[in-house]
């Protein structure tokens, strides 16, 4: 046990439990069999940690989502607790959100921000640096790279690949139309996004397609396509080769 750990009230505390330094556990949390707290981290009531899974410094998990007045965005009243699977690392500086749900062997980068209402899939990756607005799910085998930014409402299917610095809207109108649906992009299973793409509001990209380094995404991309340009033109079919080298 590290120095000045801090723990409140009906916790669960597992075997080989390990806490670094400075550590704060609110009323309610469970943390299973041989997790690994480092130092400074903070986790909120009720959160679960699965076994083995590994929260590094200066993390904090289950921080409640607040707005005020200039926020149009309403909260809900509750949001069911932070859950992190088994085998996950949580890397330094992470800021995860009530609501959440982290499945297994899931990696999180340095820094990665992840709001409200996000389910991340087995075996995904969530970049360093990354941030996931709310409403985000994203299925298994997902890798995102460093310093993506997901407006919120979004659907990432199985085996997506996102490259750096990809940047998603759910409002093409940034708030003056009222009217307007809020949705983020569905990007559907096997994917790939080349890095510096703009995804804008309610579009689907099909499944295997590959959208090229730079595009903007103002339309619905067919499955099995390879499109680039700003605004994105269909230019071909995706080889067969690189389709199955995927799937596997
Ligand atoms: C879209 C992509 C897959 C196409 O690859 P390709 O089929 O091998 O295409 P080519 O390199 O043969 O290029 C064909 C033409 O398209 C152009 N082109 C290729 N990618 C382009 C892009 N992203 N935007 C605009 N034009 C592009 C080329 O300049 C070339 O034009 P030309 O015929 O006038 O010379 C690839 O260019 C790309 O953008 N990959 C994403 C890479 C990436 O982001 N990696 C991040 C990893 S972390």
């Amino acid at each position: 046990m590290g120095k000045y750990v801090i723990i409140g009230k009906n916790i669960h505390i597992g075997k080989n439990v390990t806490f670094g330094n400075n550590v704060v556990i609110y009323d309610n949390v469970r943390i299973m069999d041989n997790v690994k707290i480092n130092n400074n981290v903070v986790i909120y009531h009720d959160t679960v940690v699965g076994e083995n899974t590994i929260i590094w410094d200066n993390s904090v998990l289950g921080r409640i989502p607040l707005a005020t007045s200039g926020i149009k965005r309403e909260l809900k009243e509750n949001y069911s607790p932070l859950t992190i699977g088994s085998g996950c690392i949580i890397g330094v500086g992470c800021i995860i959100y009530r609501g959440t749900t982290i499945n297994d062997n899931v990696f999180v980068g340095d820094l990665a921000c992840l709001r409200e209402e996000c389910e991340i899939g087995c075996g995904s990756v969530i970049g360093r640096g990354c941030m996931l607005n709310y409403n985000i799910i994203i299925g298994n085998n997902v890798r995102i790279m460093d310093c993506a930014h997901f407006g919120g409402d979004m659907v990432i299917e199985d085996n997506v690949f996102i490259s750096p610095h990809v940047c998603s809207a759910n409002d093409n109108y940034m708030g003056i139309k009222k009217e307007v649906i809020r949705k983020g992009a569905t990007i559907r299973k096997g994917a790939l996004i080349g890095t510096n793409v703009t995804l804008l509001a309610n579009i689907e990209i099909g499944e295997h397609s590959i959208i090229g380094a730079g595009s903007l995404v103002n339309k619905n991309i067919p499955p099995f396509k390879i499109a680039f340009g700003v605004p994105v033109r269909i230019i071909k079919d995706v080889p067969e080769d690189i389709i199955k080298r995927s799937e596997n």
